[in-house]
């Protein structure tokens, strides 16, 4: 992501501008395929999907239950392979990676934040939020505890550190989730069905959160069920038996992150702040 240079898209009701092509993408499939093996040649769980996302945009990923959402979603994470395609992310081919060299990758590369939470139980959320640091070697010690504090401090629940996340609400799981998903600072979110046991109001706010690291920056990718989303999405991609059957722009999407002076950018911060 260092050093991408992402040019406005111009004001349109459309999207369909040649512009659009020369903005570096952060997500690419190229004719992606996946297939489950089973019985009668098993499930085309995705059909020749062909997609790109810019960077610094909040996606959302709609559409029936078993359309392929999550599949799609777990081969941007580098959790599965396709069976045919491509799959670029900030241009590297992680589907070619080998499996030790895909782990290393996503733990820098991609937050994941599931429905369920999936926070270990046995830790304390501060050190849930500490270990993707751990694992992947980032921060350390009392830097990696004041980062993780400094991570739950900007999901609004810096007073839950020390509890077990079963002595949390769902939505502050969901949160303490979120900042694990952001201890590497990584270019891409991804979130499948994150509001899906959540109750409207806290959902709101989980999506909030998510709008939020969009905007100052980072590219969110969240399978949903929630109707009002696609209003607040820069786009809506919509899934079909393993195919994009639709694929909107909100006409008034904020521009991708503006070019960064680090590695994601405090210019892009400032940038938006201004338009929003
Ligand atoms: N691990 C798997 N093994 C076999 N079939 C699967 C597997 N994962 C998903 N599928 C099938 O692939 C299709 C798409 O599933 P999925 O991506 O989970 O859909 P969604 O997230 O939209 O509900 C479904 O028919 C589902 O049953
Ligand atoms: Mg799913």
């Amino acid at each position: 992501m260092a050093g991408v240079l992402v040019p406005p898209p111009p004001a349109t009701q459309h999207g369909h501008v040649s512009i659009f092509e020369r903005v570096p993408k952060m997500i690419e499939l190229r004719h992606v395929g996946k297939v489950f093996p089973g019985p009668a040649g098993g499930t085309a769980a995705l059909v020749d999907v062909t997609l790109a996302f810019e960077p610094g945009r909040f996606v959302a990923l709609v559409g029936k239950s078993g359309s392929g959402k999550s599949t799609l979603l777990n081969l941007v994470a580098g959790i599965d392979r396709p069976t045919t395609g491509d799959v670029l992310v900030a241009g590297r081919a992680v589907h070619r990676l080998d499996e030790s060299a895909l782990a290393a990758w996503r733990g820098r590369h991609v937050g994941v934040v599931f429905q369920f939470f999936q926070l270990l139980p046995t830790l304390t959320v501060l050190e849930n939020v500490m270990l993707p640091m751990d694992l992947c070697g980032t921060r350390r010690g009392a830097d990696a505890r004041r980062h993780a504090a400094a991570l739950l401090e900007s999901m609004g629940i810096a007073d839950q550190a020390a509890k077990l996340p079963a002595e949390l609400s769902g939505g502050q799981q969901q949160r303490a989730a979120i900042a694990r998903a952001l201890a590497n600072d990584p270019p891409l979110l991804v979130a499948d069905e994150p509001t899906g046991n959540l109750d409207s109001h806290t959902a709101r706010l989980v999506v909030d959160l998510l709008v939020a690291l969009a905007r100052q920056g980072k590219t969110v990718l969240m399978v949903t069920h929630e109707r009002d989303v696609g209003a607040r999405a820069d786009r809506v991609v919509t899934m079909a038996d393993g195919r994009v059957v639709a694929d909107t722009r909100s006409p008034a999407a904020a521009p991708p992150a503006a070019p960064a002076t680090g590695p994601h950018g405090r210019a892009a911060e400032h940038r938006h702040a201004g338009l929003q």
